[in-house]
Parts: structure tokens; C-alpha cells; sequence
């Protein structure tokens, strides 16, 4: 097994891609943190890797909000000890809102869970990581974090700004035995698409350009896979670094 004995905290981990992590890395031998906003989802989730044997808790935490961050690290902590693996998962999409119709409060609100949450908890994490010497962070970008039309303005720049953090952290902490690493996954087949409530037709349009290039929507259990390759020793040279995962999409 691949983690074993190692504790993983995921966010956004009631529902697809972030369950499929945490359900993978309890299969590897991990501890599993699943945290969401829903709690209810995060439980079911724990439910299932237990009912395999795994070993998970389920923490309810909405990573736009510092006190929760605090809240779920610290627990993270009193209960298994210590965190090795931070997965920021967690994220919403911005309904294809272009530049020019958006609005303060959904450039805020991308940005507190897409971005901000991502800050927070890898600022949490770090005392940990560094006194330990060890420490493995995965982001979840987005193909929209490396190109320019794959959503609306919000959460491009959202992503755009996930992938200078993560470049940046794993640069300036590459000597103290962390890394960390991002993966920009393209269209992957989850409950996203809930997230979309009032699509803009105009932004929308634009977005769906490049859409006959996409060869195909991805399953998150293929994203899971890539992060298990990150959080593992597997990927121990990989570091500050951005791993797409779109079957090809943005090669074109
Ligand atoms: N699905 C795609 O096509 C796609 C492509 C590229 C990147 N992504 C990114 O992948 C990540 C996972 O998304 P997914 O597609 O699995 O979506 P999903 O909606 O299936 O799962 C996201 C989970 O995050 C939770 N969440 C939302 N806001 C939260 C908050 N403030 N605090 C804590 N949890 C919160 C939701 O409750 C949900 O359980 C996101 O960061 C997303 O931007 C998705």
C-alpha cells in the first residue's frame, strides 16, 4: 500500500473527485479526513470506506471560513496525530460569468473557496509540515487554471492564481521535505454541473468553443489516481509543479 500509516486531509470530499481521492487513499492505507461543507455527504463517504475497512473521519468545514480551517486541522490532529497529506480539493464553478457582467460578490465568493480556501489551509498545514520536516500538498487547479476560456472570469483567474501558489509554495519549501504539487483536470464527470445555476449565454459560448476538441469527459477516479501518484513517494522528484489530466484536451 502506498500510504500507509500516513494521515490525509481532503476537502470538498462528499462528492466526486474529492471522494474518489479519499476513497482511494484509504484503500492505500491512508487516514482519511473527508471534510465538506455537506457533512451529511462527507459521513456517507466515511461510511463507505469503512464498511471496506478503511479508517476515516468525516469534519464538516467550509474552507472560505478561516475558523473552519483552524477547526478542521486541529482536529485533524487531535484525532490521528498529525497530518502528512493535504489534498484542496474543494471548489465551485462561476457560470461561465464573463469579465464584463461580473460581480463583486461572485468574484469574492469564487475566489474565497477556490483560492483562499486553498491559502488557508496549506498556511494551517505548514507549521506542521516544517517542524516534521515532511509534508505532501496537492491542488486540484483546473485546465482553466492553465488556459484562458474554459470558464468564466472569476474561476480562470481563480485557478490561474492556484497554480502561482502552488508554484510558489513548493519552491520556497522544497528544502524542508515538502512538496507540492497541482493537477489541471479537464472536463471530469461529477456533481459540478450543480454548481452552474444561471449559466451567462454570452460567457457560455465563448467557454464551449474548444469543446469539440475534448476527447472525451474523464472519471474521477482518474484524477484520484494522479493524486495518489503525488502524495505518494512515487512522484518524490515531482515538486512545484502542474500535472494535467484532460485526455488530451489542451495538447491541441
Ligand atoms: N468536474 C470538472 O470537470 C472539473 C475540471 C477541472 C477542475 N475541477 C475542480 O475539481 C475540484 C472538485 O470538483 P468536482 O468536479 O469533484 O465537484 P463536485 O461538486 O462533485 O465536488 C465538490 C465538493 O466540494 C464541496 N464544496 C463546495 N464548496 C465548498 C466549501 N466552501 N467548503 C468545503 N467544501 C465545499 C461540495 O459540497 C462538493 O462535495 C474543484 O476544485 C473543481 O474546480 C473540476
Amino acid at each position: 500500500m502506498k500510504l500507509s500509516g500516513k494521515v490525509a486531509i481532503v476537502t470538498g470530499a462528499a462528492s466526486g473527485m474529492g471522494k474518489a481521492i479519499a476513497e482511494l487513499f484509504a484503500a492505500e492505507g491512508a487516514q482519511v479526513v473527508v471534510s465538506d461543507l455537506r457533512v451529511e455527504g462527507a459521513q456517507t463517504v466515511v461510511a463507505g470506506i469503512e464498511s471496506k475497512g478503511g479508517k476515516a473521519i468525516a469534519i464538516a468545514a467550509n474552507v472560505a471560513k478561516e475558523e473552519d480551517v483552524q477547526q478542521l486541522i486541529d482536529t485533524a490532529v487531535s484525532e490521528f496525530g498529525t497530518v502528512d497529506i493535504l489534498i484542496n480539493n474543494a471548489g465551485i464553478m462561476d457560470n461561465f460569468v464573463p469579465a464584463g457582467d461580473l460581480t463583486d460578490e461572485l468574484w469574492d465568493r469564487v475566489f474565497a473557496i477556490n483560492t483562499t480556501g486553498v491559502m488557508r489551509t496549506t498556511r494551517k498545514v505548514l507549521p506542521i509540515f516544517t517542524e516534521r520536516k515532511s509534508g505532501v500538498i496537492v491542488n486540484i487547479a483546473s485546465a482553466g487554471g492553465l488556459n484562458g476560456s474554459r470558464a468564466g472570469a472569476a474561476y480562470t483567474a481563480s485557478k490561474h492564481a492556484v497554480v502561482g501558489f502552488t508554484k510558489n509554495v513548493g519552491f520556497q519549501y522544497a528544502n524542508l521535505g515538502i512538496r507540492c504539487n497541482a493537477i489541471a483536470p479537464g472536463g471530469v464527470s461529477t456533481n459540478i454541473g450543480t454548481t452552474i445555476t444561471a449559466p451567462n449565454p454570452f460567457g457560455m459560448e465563448r467557454a464551449m468553443v474548444g469543446m469539440g476538441l475534448n476527447p472525451r469527459a474523464g472519471e474521477p477516479e482518474e484524477i484520484a489516481k494522479v493524486a495518489l501518484f503525488l502524495a505518494s513517494d512515487d512522484s518524490s522528484f515531482v515538486n512545484g509543479t502542474v500535472v494535467t489530466a484532460d485526455a488530451g484536451w489542451t495538447a491541441y
